[in-house]
């Protein structure tokens, strides 16, 4: 099984390099199966799932033959744009045969299961599975404890609506923050809070003073590579914000969206000092898999799960999706997809700090020292004409994302940034970016 897949590997990479090119005669099965050292039904079946692709086609009494240009048929894109916008993870490497290798053992081992509709809270197995899991990141939990969603995204729409046992009825939310959940809370007309949150990281005072108000159900925080900021709290600040959570009866709901992508090893989560069971943790698998598997867990405080259970009610959570991330977990996959994609945009980040560095000297940008992760900010003077600079980059096929939507509609003191994604750039279009976009700053600053 193994080598077929890296037989299949192979053959995608010889077409997607130009090795073979479009129109060209692959080899025959025999001669194939002699260079690879494999039976010849090994390779019919490489070359029965490459035509299943539609990267080569048959003629019959002929052989196959590639049908399309190297680098277009796994995706639409032309690589002369640079997307420092995209909050997706990197298709190019991404696993996808071994993931489908989990997809089909999914089906074989859970058919029984698949004809159900299956637990509201998920997969019994996967949830067990997942207790160790979360403990290699610190985050000691009980199967009870852990939830299956549909995306981090579901746990924190739940959670906005479902009343706590503080009794109290207001999100506090750093500002900047998840644009889309800002969006979710204006538009369920949930009160909300801001409190300023900046690549430096908090005020701990100020924050104290919002806990102590009594208004605020839970704090929603990322505690490490914030969307939009890229930056991580120290272990100080997460200790005095699970100190400060008991202290007040704030819950914190600790969106840990990006866990798996960092280089750093020793970080524990603001759930791993959560003395008093005031910690909320929420897993999301779509950074580090990919966002149509539709997954997410949340970790929560047993005087809480009756009341999730009750608002998340049916049994919504794809089982498939469940049954293929158990088998994707258990063999191994997953950890060797983490040591992989977390050393790339670690790498990503390197070239990134070196392109700024190189020509940035006047310092017309700041950007913190993200080391990992996906997201940096890129924070501007005020004087920078925000939608201009925007319009003008796209001009030169380079996408970026405005700081604007990540505050509340009525959130004043904002800073001034783009986030910068480097998921999808590969280091050479790192540097011609940054060097546009300098260039497009300073042009900006003179006018
Ligand atoms: C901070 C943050 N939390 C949660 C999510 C959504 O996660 P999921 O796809 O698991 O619903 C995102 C998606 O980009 C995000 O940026």
């Amino acid at each position: 099984m193994k080598k077929y897949f890296s037989i299949l590997s192979d053959m995608e990479n010889k077409i997607r390099e130009g090795q073979y090119l479009p129109g060209q005669k692959l080899p025959s099965v025999r001669i194939a199966a002699d260079s690879y050292g494999c039976s010849i039904s090994t390779i019919t079946r490489a070359y029965a799932e490459l035509e299943k692709r539609h990267a080569i086609y048959s003629v019959p009494q002929s052989g196959f033959y590639v049908v399309v240009k190297p680098g277009d048929w796994r995706d639409n894109r032309d690589g002369k744009r640079i997307d420092f916008a995209t909050v997706l993870p990197d298709l190019d490497v991404f696993p996808y045969l071994d993931f489908q290798h989990c997809l089909n053992k999914a089906i074989d081992i859970y058919k029984y299961d698949l004809f159900t509709y299956g637990d509201p809270k998920g997969l019994d197995s996967l949830r067990q599975t997942l207790v160790s899991h979360l403990a290699g990141d610190q985050v000691f939990a009980k199967a009870e404890q852990i939830i299956v969603t549909s995306g981090a995204q579901q746990a924190l729409e739940i959670m906005a609506k479902m009343p706590f046992p503080n009794g109290k009825a207001a999100v506090l939310v750093e500002q900047p923050s998840y644009d889309l959940y800002l969006r979710f809370l204006e538009a369920e007309g949930i009160a909300v809070h801001g409190i300023a949150r900046t690549a430096a990281g908090i005020d701990l005072r100020e924050l104290e003073q919002k806990f102590r108000s009594g208004e605020i159900k839970f704090f929603y925080t990322m505690s490490r590579y914030h969307n939009p900021l890229g930056t991580s709290f120290s272990a100080e600040e997460r200790k005095a914000i699970a100190k400060l959570a008991g202290k007040y009866d704030v819950y914190v709901v600790e969106d840990d969206y990006m866990a798996d992508l960092g280089a750093e090893r020793q970080f524990d989560p603001i759930y791993a000092y959560d003395l008093s069971s005031h910690v909320i943790y929420l897993k999301s698998f779509s950074k580090i898999i990919f966002p149509g598997l539709r997954l997410g867990a949340i970790v929560l405080p047993e005087r809480l799960l009756k009341t999730f259970h009750v608002y998340k009610g049916y049994p919504d959570t794809s089982l498939l999706s469940q049954a293929a991330l158990e088998v994707y977990i258990k063999n191994g996959m997953y950890e060797r997809h983490k040591q992989k994609i977390g050393s790339l945009y670690a790498s990503r980040m390197r070239a990134l700090h070196e392109s700024v560095e190189r020509y940035n000297e006047a310092g017309l940008i700041e950007v913190p020292g993200v080391s990992s992760g996906i997201f940096t900010q890129f924070k501007l003077k005020s004087t920078v004409n925000l939608e201009r600079l925007i319009k003008r980059l796209a001009e030169r096929n380079i996408s970026v994302v405005s700081g604007k939507g990540f505050y509340l509609s009525d959130y004043l003191e904002r800073e001034k940034f783009l986030r910068i994604s480097i998921s999808q750039t590969q280091p050479e279009q790192i540097d011609e970016g940054v060097k546009a976009i300098v260039e497009e700053v300073r042009k900006g600053s003179k006018r």
